[in-house]
């Protein structure tokens, strides 16, 4: 079952409307959708025009009282959307302070969905109008969520041409005893082939959402991560230190990591795919603004 929660301040009008929205959208009985407030001082029904909204829209919430989100809730969601950033914002500051793993799964709806730094404004002390509004606009953004992609575990790709035929071998060996979910796209052995058909094919894969991550090796690491880099969304990074790979993650969001066989060791190679396997994303402010830029 996964876990999906709407927050917004009070638990009243926003998060409410997008609980019940998403609902009505997603189709899957694996997916379970609640709503919470961060500041919710008493518990209230839904607001009385965002009833009406929903209701003139044929969609029904019934017996909704606004609750604040607690640790655990946040601890076992596996995506929480908010509806402005400062939402975010005190729940992140509220995983650090925990101490919960869970801080790349926090996004506001409008940078979920479209990547955009919006807010979803409030409509509370507003008119019925302000009221439909919002709702359009939260039906928009949840109408555009892949409720299956959210479902789908998803795994690891690993390519490899001739010249990281060894290396990619020891790095599955590594998979395979850490229990981490992979695809592998090949080559098979250590008969010359090209990279870039290796590299082209995990690169899409990460791109289309398929892959989690991707993990590629040729001689240098060079040529197949320059292909994968020809395919949008894809930020391939060639690491061939701790460091680095780490701060790939935290600063570039990097989906790929390259590597060259005939420039390090199996076990500085096995450090580096632990290391950008586990570094989350810092969702920092400017680490996203420069990496849209890279998409744009
Ligand atoms: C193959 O000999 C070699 O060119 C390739 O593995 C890689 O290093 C390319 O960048």
């Amino acid at each position: 079952m996964k876990n999906i929660i709407f927050v917004c301040t009070g638990n009243t009008c926003r998060s409410p409307m997008a609980e019940a929205i998403a609902k009505s959208l997603c189709k899957s009985k694996d997916i379970s959708i609640s709503s919470r407030g961060i500041f919710v001082y008493k518990n209230l029904d839904i607001n009385e025009n965002a009833k009406k909204v929903l209701l003139d829209n044929n969609i029904n919430i019934s017996n909704h009282i606004s609750k604040p989100i607690n640790i655990s809730e946040l601890e076992n969601a596996d995506l929480i959307l908010t509806m402005e950033k400062e939402h975010k914002n005190i729940l992140l500051k509220l995983a650090q302070t925990n101490n919960l793993s869970n801080k790349n799964k926090i996004f506001t709806l409008y940078e979920y969905v479209l990547n955009k730094d919006i807010n979803v404004e409030d409509p509370f002390g507003n008119d019925i109008n302000t009221y439909s509004k919002c709702f359009e606009e939260i039906y928009n953004l949840i109408s555009k969520i892949n409720f299956n992609n959210i479902l789908e575990e998803k795994i690891i790709g690993i390519g490899c041409d001739h010249g990281g035929f060894n290396l990619k071998n020891e790095i599955i060996k590594y998979l395979t005893e850490n229990n981490i979910p992979f695809k592998d796209y090949g080559t098979y052995s250590k008969d010359a082939v090209d990279y870039p058909v290796y590299g082209k094919k995990v690169a899409e894969d990460v791109a289309n959402g398929t892959l989690d991550k991707g993990i590629l090796i040729c001689g240098t690491g060079i040529g197949i991560s320059i292909t994968a880099n020809k395919v949008k969304g894809v930020r391939a990074a060639l690491c061939h230190d701790v460091f680095s790979a780490k701060a790939t993650r935290e600063h570039n969001n990097a989906n790929i990591l390259a590597m060259g066989e005939r420039v390090i060791g199996y076990g500085l190679a096995l450090e580096i795919v632990k290391a950008f396997l586990e570094t989350p994303f810092s969702n920092d402010e400017r680490h996203i603004r420069r990496i849209n830029m890279i998409e744009e």
